[in-house]
């Protein structure tokens, strides 16, 4: 019985080290993080009852908005100082080494993260960047993870900022590489091309995208193809549109793009079954948690694993009482999810170690 357990628990467990390419710092966050920060600035948030506000009212607070209102609410109680920085670099940091993740690249936009509208104050980008840094390095010392960071340039905002956001990535130990994260939907990569071009020829930085993940299947492909073809970069984060594109599974496979794939979103996305599509062209793609936090779907590592391997176990084990739980939860039995076996998951970890940009 005891034996039974051992083995039935292990299941899931890739065994090679996990690696995470993609995840995002306001993805990320739990009420605990949030209440710790929100004391550490003894701040003020509107709608909660006390200075500094509990646990449970933030996390009443942010279930009360909408998603993309969620983020606001949470770059609101992070942003804006140098001391939270450093405190969220460092909780990440050891997040990730809890969870065995030997090597992750964390994004963020730091334009956001420079700003609290509840206390009103603006920090210095330079300053709240190398800040998180150091808590990031710090975070990692009791785990001996690496967390490297990528700032993101949001479609949103002016171009502008994205070549900021380029200047700084290149100038900052810590900062690998820049991403383009926002409503994909609305905003295509076209207004960015500039942008991501200069990054990579004159700045030689390393750069992702995300891509093919939001809006109408044919402007989702149109971001994979310029991603590719116009932008240059290394990655695209999901590109889950190419599936069912035989030219453009032949692009990324030619110009050997990695894909970032995060299946707790792609499977609320239902964009799942994109990933037995990849496994059949053999791109090179990872897995990674997008955003883990219980605000957005609370997928972590443990969950991305069960939701890409659609529940099968090994011959002839039964998935752990988590793993179960995990497909109960998610209606994965017989269902679909992304049908890895094992020793995929683990050419997918060692994809995204190839793909690293450190
Ligand atoms: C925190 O802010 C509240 C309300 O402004 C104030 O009463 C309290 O003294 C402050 N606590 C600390 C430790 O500064
Ligand atoms: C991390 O690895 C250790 C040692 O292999 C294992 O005992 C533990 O269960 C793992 N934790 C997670 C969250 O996978
Ligand atoms: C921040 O600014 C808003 C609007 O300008 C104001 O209502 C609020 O009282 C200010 N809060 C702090 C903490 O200064
Ligand atoms: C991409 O966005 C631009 C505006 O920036 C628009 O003019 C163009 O039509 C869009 N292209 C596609 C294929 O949707
Ligand atoms: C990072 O960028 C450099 C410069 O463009 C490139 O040579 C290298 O292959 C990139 N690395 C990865 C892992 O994409
Ligand atoms: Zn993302």
């Amino acid at each position: 019985m005891r034996t039974f357990l051992f083995l039935s628990l292990s299941l899931f467990v890739a065994a090679s080290a996990r690696v995470e390419l993609h995840v995002h710092l306001d993805g990320a966050v739990d009420s605990e993080l949030l209440a710790d920060i929100a004391a550490l600035r003894n701040l003020t948030v509107p709608g909660t009852s006390t200075t500094p506000p509990s646990a449970s009212d933030l996390d009443k607070l942010v279930r009360s908005k909408s998603s993309f209102e969620r983020f606001d609410v949470i770059n609101d109680i992070i942003g804006g100082s140098v001391e939270a920085a450093y405190a969220v670099g460092v909780w990440f940091a050891e997040r990730q080494g809890r969870m065995n993740v030997t090597y992750s690249e964390l994004r963020y936009d730091p334009l956001r993260m420079s700003r609290s509208s509840y206390e009103n104050s603006t920090a210095d980008m330079n300053v709240i960047v190398e800040s998180l840094t150091g808590g990031l390095t710090n975070g990692a010392k009791s785990h001996g993870n690496t967390v490297h960071t990528i700032l993101c340039a949001m479609r949103d905002q002016p171009v502008e900022n994205c070549f900021q956001v380029a200047e700084l990535a290149a100038s900052l130990d810590g900062v690998v590489g820049i991403d383009l994260a926002g409503d994909e939907a609305t905003y295509n990569n076209t207004a960015f091309v500039p942008c991501f071009k200069y990054a990579k020829e004159e700045l030689h930085l390393n750069t992702t995208v995300h891509s093919g993940e939001l809006g109408t299947l044919e402007a989702r492909r149109f971001d994979i193809r310029t991603a590719v073809l116009d932008m240059n970069v290394d990655r695209i984060g999901h590109g889950y549109a190419a599936a069912g594109d035989a030219e453009l599974m032949t692009l990324l496979k030619d110009h050997k793009v990695h894909l970032e794939v995060c299946p707790g979103t792609a499977l609320a996305e239902k964009e799942i079954d994109a990933v037995k599509e990849f496994l059949h062209y053999d791109l090179s793609f990872g897995l990674s948690e997008d955003d883990p936090s219980p605000y957005f779907g609370g997928c972590d590592f443990e969950c991305i694993e069960v939701v890409a391997s659609s529940c099968q176990g090994r011959a002839g084990l039964k998935p752990s009482p988590a793993a179960r739980a995990i497909c109960t939860a998610r209606r994965l039995i017989g269902r679909g999810g992304g049908g890895m076996s094992d020793a995929d998951i683990e050419k997918s970890y060692q994809d995204a170690m190839n793909a690293a940009f450190a």
